[in-house]
C-alpha cells in the first residue's frame, strides 16, 4: 500500500470516528448515539422528500416526527446531559405550548407563525454560543471553535430580530411600509463589517475574557437584523420568511460545529439549504431577483386602484356578470377551470368554492383546479386551503400542466386572483410583472374574474385582462358570490 492509499484510509477512519463520536465510538454508548442520529438523518431527509407533494406530504409530516422524536430521546440519553430535573420540565413546557399554538393556528397566519419560531432557533444560537463560550468546552482547535461561537451568534442574532419584524410586519403589528433610511446599504455594510472586525480583539482574548466583544457584535447583528427587514415590503414578507429559514438553518448548522453534534450539522444544513432553494424558486415565480425582494423595497401589502393608462387613452369597458349571469354559463359549461387566488384566501371562500365544485360535477361538468406556484401569499397556499376544504388532489393542477388546456375550456372562474392571470406579463414591457409566467384564461371561451372592486393585486399594476371581452367581473366578496351561486344552482 503506498502513502496515498495510507493517507485516503487515515481520512477514511477520522471521518466515521468524528461521525461515531470523540471516542472513536469505543463505548456502546456512543455507537447508539451515533446511530440514532443516522436514523434521524435519514428521516428528515425522507420528511422533505415527502412534503414535496401533496399525495405524500402526511407521510413526510410523519418521518419528520419520528426524526425529531429519535432524535430527542437520543440526545436525552447522552452521557453530557447534567440534570434531567430542569430538561425534563422544560421540554414539556415547551411541548405543551408547541402543541397549542399549532392547534390553534388559522392557516393565514402560518406564515407569521413560523416567523416566529425561526426568531427562536436564532435566539438558541445566540444563547448557546455564550454559553458555550463562557463553558470553555472547545473540542479542536481553539481558533477554529471561537469561529464558529462567532459565527452561530452573528447569523443567530441576525435571524432572532429580523423573524421577530417579520412576525410583528405579518401580524399587522408594524406596519407593511418598508422604511427606507438614507444610505441604509452602507449602514448595512457598516454593521457587517464592525461585525466582522470585532471578532480579532475577541480571538486575541484569553479565557472567557472576549465575552464584552461578543455581547456588542450580538448587539450590532440585532440591530442589522431589523434594519434588514424593517426595509422590506410587508408584501415580500413570505419570500424574507423563507430566506430567515434558510438563515436558521446555517445558524443551526454552526451551532452544530461549536458543539460537535453531527446531526445538528445535517440538520441545519438541510434547512438551510431547503429555505434558500425555495427562497429562489419564489423569486424566479415572480421573476424577480432575490436581490430585488432583499433590497428592492417592494410591496406595501396594500392594494390600490389601477394606475392610468400610459398613453393617456381610457381603458375599454368592463363587462359586468351577476350571480344569475354565472349560474346560467354554468350550467351551460361542459369544462370549467377554477384559479384561486388571495382574494379566496382572505375571503376563506375554499369550503363554499368545495360545495360549488360538488354541485358542478353533478351537473356533468369537468371541474379543475389551476394552481399558480405564487398564487396567494405563501408557498403553497391554494394547495393547503383546498386541501383542508377536501378538494381531491387529482383534479388540483399546476400552471404548466393546465396552461395548454385553457383554449379548449368552457369557462374560468377566478376566484379572487388578479396578478397571476395578467396578460400584461406576456405583452407589457413596462408592467412590473413582466416576464412572470400567468394562467393564460383570457384564451378560454368565458372569464368570470369575481373580485370587491377594480383595484389592483400586489403587483399594484392594472390587469388588462379586465377590458377583454371574453371577461366579465362578478363583484362581490369571494364567499359571499360562491355561496350565492351555490343558493342559486
Ligand atoms: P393578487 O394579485 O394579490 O390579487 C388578489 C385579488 O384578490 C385582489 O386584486 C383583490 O381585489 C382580491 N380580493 C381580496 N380580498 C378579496 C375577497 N375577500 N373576495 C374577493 N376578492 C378579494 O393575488 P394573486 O393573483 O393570488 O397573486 C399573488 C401575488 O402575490 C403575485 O403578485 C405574487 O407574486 C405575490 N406574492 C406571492 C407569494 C407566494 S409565495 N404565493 C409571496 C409573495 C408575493 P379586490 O380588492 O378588488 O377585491
Amino acid at each position: 500500500m503506498n502513502q496515498f492509499d495510507m493517507d485516503h484510509l487515515n481520512k477514511a477512519h477520522d471521518g466515521i470516528t468524528g461521525l461515531l463520536g470523540a471516542d472513536g465510538g469505543g463505548s456502546a454508548e456512543s455507537l447508539l448515539l451515533a446511530l440514532a442520529y443516522i436514523v434521524a438523518s435519514v428521516l428528515f431527509i425522507l420528511s422533505l422528500r415527502g412534503l414535496s407533494s401533496q399525495e405524500t406530504s402526511s407521510r413526510g409530516n410523519l418521518y419528520g416526527i419520528v426524526g425529531m422524536a429519535i432524535a430527542i430521546l437520543a440526545t436525552l440519553t447522552a452521557t453530557q446531559i447534567v440534570s434531567y430535573g430542569y430538561l425534563v420540565p422544560v421540554l414539556l413546557v415547551g411541548g405543551g405550548i408547541g402543541a397549542w399554538m399549532a392547534a390553534r393556528v388559522a392557516m393565514t397566519a402560518m406564515p407569521e407563525l413560523v416567523a416566529l419560531l425561526h426568531s427562536f432557533v436564532g435566539a438558541a444560537a445566540v444563547l448557546v454560543g455564550m454559553a458555550s463560550y463562557l463553558g470553555g468546552g472547545a473540542h479542536g482547535s481553539r481558533g477554529i471553535w471561537l469561529g464558529e461561537i462567532w459565527i452561530a451568534v452573528m447569523i443567530g442574532a441576525i435571524t432572532f430580530t429580523g423573524s421577530v419584524i417579520a412576525f410583528l410586519k405579518l401580524r399587522g403589528t408594524l406596519g407593511g411600509k418598508p422604511l427606507l433610511l438614507p444610505a441604509r446599504h452602507f449602514l448595512n455594510l457598516a454593521m457587517v463589517v464592525g461585525c466582522i472586525a470585532l471578532a480579532w480583539p475577541f480571538s486575541d482574548a484569553p479565557g472567557t475574557d472576549g465575552i464584552a466583544w461578543l455581547l456588542v457584535m450580538a448587539g450590532i447583528a440585532s440591530v442589522l437584523g431589523v434594519h434588514l427587514v424593517m426595509a422590506i415590503g410587508g408584501a415580500d414578507m413570505p419570500v424574507v420568511v423563507s430566506l430567515l429559514n434558510s438563515y436558521s438553518g446555517w445558524t443551526a448548522a454552526a451551532a452544530g460545529f461549536m458543539l460537535g453534534n453531527d446531526l445538528l450539522i445535517v440538520t441545519g444544513a438541510l434547512v438551510g439549504s431547503s429555505g434558500a432553494i425555495l427562497s429562489y424558486i419564489m423569486c424566479r415565480a415572480m421573476n424577480r431577483s432575490i436581490w430585488n425582494v432583499v433590497f428592492g423595497g417592494f410591496g406595501t401589502g396594500d392594494s390600490k386602484p389601477p394606475p392610468p393608462p400610459a398613453d393617456g387613452v381610457a381603458p375599454g369597458e368592463i363587462g359586468e356578470a351577476s350571480v344569475e349571469s354565472t349560474v346560467a354559463e354554468l350550467r351551460q359549461a361542459k369544462s370549467v377551470v377554477i384559479v384561486p387566488g388571495y382574494g379566496m384566501a382572505v375571503g376563506r371562500a375554499q369550503h363554499a368554492v368545495r360545495t360549488m365544485t360538488e354541485k358542478l360535477q353533478a351537473n356533468g361538468a369537468t371541474v379543475r383546479f389551476a394552481i399558480h406556484p405564487v398564487a396567494g401569499r405563501l408557498p403553497g397556499h391554494m394547495n393547503v386551503l383546498l386541501a383542508e376544504a377536501n378538494i381531491p388532489y387529482d383534479i388540483v393542477l399546476e400552471m404548466d400542466e393546465i396552461n395548454d388546456d385553457l383554449p379548449e375550456t368552457d369557462l374560468v372562474l377566478v376566484i379572487g386572483a388578479n396578478d397571476i392571470v395578467n396578460p400584461g406579463a406576456q405583452t407589457d414591457t413596462s408592467s412590473a410583472i413582466y416576464g412572470m409566467p400567468v394562467l393564460e384564461v383570457w384564451k378560454a371561451g368565458s372569464v368570470v374574474l369575481m373580485k370587491r372592486s377594480r383595484r389592483t393585486g400586489y403587483a399594484g399594476v392594472d390587469n388588462p385582462l379586465f377590458y377583454m371581452p371574453v371577461t366579465k367581473l362578478l363583484y362581490g366578496d369571494a364567499k359571499d358570490s360562491v355561496e350565492a351561486i351555490n343558493a342559486a344552482f
